[in-house]
Parts: C-alpha cells; sequence; structure tokens
C-alpha cells in the first residue's frame, strides 16, 4: 500500500533551493532531498552515485551557486535539477535516484511508502 506523507509547505523551499528530509527508521531510514526551481518540484535519494555518500555538508544546501545545478560538496559531482543525470564530476554520466513526490494544494507530499 502506499503512504502519502506530508514533507513541507511549497513555500518552505525557495525558489531555486533546496531541502533534505530524514524518513523512516531503523533500517528502513533514508535521506532525500527536495529541489524547487522555476520548472517544478524534484526529489532525490541523499546518495550520490559516485562513493554513495550524502551530497550534503551544509544541512539543506543542494545547489551550485548559481542554483541552476545540483551539486554534490563532497568531490564536486554537477547533476542537472531536473532529472538528476551528472553532467560533470567523478560519476559523469549516471544519476541521482528519483523519489516520487507530488505537490497538492501548496503541499509537498511523498508518493511512495515511508519504512517504520
Ligand atoms: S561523493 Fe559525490 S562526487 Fe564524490
Amino acid at each position: 500500500m502506499t503512504t502519502i506523507a506530508a514533507l513541507c509547505r511549497l513555500d518552505d523551499i525557495a525558489s531555486p533551493g533546496s531541502k533534505g528530509f530524514s524518513l523512516g527508521s531503523g533500517a528502513a531510514a533514508r535521506e532525500i532531498f527536495v529541489v524547487r526551481n522555476a520548472r517544478g518540484v524534484f526529489a532525490y535519494q541523499n546518495v550520490c552515485p559516485h562513493t554513495w555518500g550524502p551530497l550534503d555538508w551544509v544541512p539543506d544546501q543542494f545547489l551550485s551557486h548559481d542554483k541552476a545545478r545540483i551539486l554534490c560538496a563532497t568531490h564536486g559531482a554537477v547533476f542537472r535539477i531536473e532529472d538528476g543525470h551528472c553532467l560533470y564530476g567523478p560519476c559523469a554520466g549516471k544519476n541521482l535516484t528519483p523519489v516520487a513526490i507530488e505537490v497538492v494544494d501548496g503541499g509537498i507530499f511523498l508518493a511512495e511508502a515511508v519504512g517504520a
């Protein structure tokens, strides 16, 4: 069964901007992040396809200085916001893992099951 969990209000994330979330607990715990820009709202697992570590060194900071791309702070990989495709860096050609979300009535909701 799919559970719809509220993440935050759309207005809680600047446009462009980003925000991280910790979901679930125990073995089911995982980290995701949401990016908002003029083209929409996008979510990915906070796992870089280079070393499988998190992308952010500073909480909620997932974007490049110009806020045009997702940036992995560990080794500088740069990803397209709209599809998570790595354009430059040690994992060029690989992709972030997308997370299904929905924007309904000004809220951002997870559109997949959350572990206990
Ligand atoms: S861990 Fe992301 S670029 Fe190396």
